[in-house]
């Protein structure tokens, strides 16, 4: 069966990203978390999908030009709900906290727009200084953020996203998942979950690369990767996907 990953927490009942929408997401027994982690100006992981604190804040800004003390300043609940209003961006020790005993913890680090990569080995550090190294999964979409992170540590679990805008991997994904994986020293592979078919699932099992496709929301498609061995599904529905996959 399937292990049942809480995109951004339970982001449809909570704030994206929130301390609260991890919360909600243990309540159902979730097996794991994925969230999106920045870097701040002055270092500090912080649990947070885009670039600005635009959208899910009531300030503006670039996360990397500011810093923590700067970000704590706004209400990251607000824009979802009035019920969370005053929701701090959490950082990633406490994220970390909260999450330690799950099986796996997908961290999706994304690529800075001042091209900083140093996210990646300060990942890798905390993750083992809380004492979570061996649940954890690093994910990304830039391959060199994956690449910093086992120049940190080799055994560093990392997984390569893809989407088929990316079409250069997607080509070379298509001929031979397996050797694309092997070469980048991959334990996983995250595609967008369209990308999918049983044999691509049945190539990578049979050769030890976890394949957990992203998002999957639908009933139809989740018992699909069941079927067809995904070893995870990343998804928007925690309970529908844990009915499914328990
Ligand atoms: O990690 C899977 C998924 O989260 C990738 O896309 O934009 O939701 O971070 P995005
Ligand atoms: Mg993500």
């Amino acid at each position: 069966m399937p292990l049942v990953i809480a995109h951004r927490g339970a982001n449809l009942e909570a704030p994206e990203n929130t301390l609260p929408a991890f919360e909600r997401a243990l309540a159902y027994s979730v097996h794991g978390f994925e969230n999106d982690v920045h870097i701040t100006a002055d270092g500090v992981l912080v649990v947070i999908h885009d670039d600005t604190i635009d959208r899910t804040s009531n300030g503006t800004g670039l996360v990397c030009e500011m810093t923590y003390d700067q970000l704590m300043q706004y209400d990251y609940g607000s824009w979802f709900s009035p019920e969370f209003a005053g929701t701090k961006i959490p950082t990633l020790q406490e994220f970390f906290a909260l999450c330690h005993e799950l099986p796996l913890i997908n961290v999706e680090i994304k690529a800075e727009p001042n091209g900083s990569k140093d996210a990646a080995a300060a990942v890798v550090k905390l993750a083992k200084e809380c004492g979570v190294f061996d649940n954890l999964l690093v994910s990304s979409f830039d391959m060199d953020m994956l690449q910093n992170c086992l120049a940190e540590d080799p055994a560093t679990r990392v997984a390569f996203l893809y989407a088929p805008d990316n079409e250069e991997a997607c080509d070379e994904i298509c001929d031979c998942p397996v050797t694309f994986a092997q070469k980048y020293n991959l334990s996983a592979l995250h595609p967008f979950v369209p990308l999918c078919n049983p044999d691509f699932i049945e190539e990578c099992c049979a050769a030890g690369i976890m394949v957990n496709p992203w998002t999957v929301n639908q009933e139809h498609a989740i018992t699909a990767l069941r079927n067809w061995g995904a070893h995870a599904v990343i998804t928007d529905e925690p309970a529908l996907a844990m009915g499914i996959c328990c």
